[in-house]
């Protein structure tokens, strides 16, 4: 692995990244890019930061475990709420929210 020089982030195929195919889709209404194989949390991490949603008491929340088991990262994917950021995949076309509080009050 080749080191890069601090701050410098990869980006691209001359720094040995490799990427899916560029994909649109909408987050909280605001069109934004992404790579096919990445996860929707981590495009709102690269987007807006780690929230991904609100509890009932307006307290932030967002990606924990980054591995699907502490649900901290729920988000609302193309209408259906309750959907882990972190277990998702992106997809052309698709929809993405913010939640807040329980599915109920989306
Ligand atoms: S970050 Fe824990 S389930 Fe998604």
């Amino acid at each position: 692995m080749r080191l890069l020089p601090r701050g410098r982030v990869p980006l691209g195929a001359a720094d040995g990244l490799e990427r899916g195919e560029r994909v649109s889709l909408r987050l909280d209404g605001i069109p934004v890019s992404a790579y096919a194989g990445e996860s929707v949390a981590a495009v709102m991490i690269a987007e807006r930061g780690a929230a991904t949603r609100r509890t009932a008491g307006g307290e932030r929340r967002g990606v924990f475990c980054g591995m699907g088991v502490c649900f901290d990262c729920l988000v609302v994917v193309d209408g259906v709420p309750n959907t882990r950021a972190c277990m998702t995949l992106v997809a052309e076309g698709m929809v993405v929210d913010s939640q807040s509080g329980s599915s109920a009050a989306r």
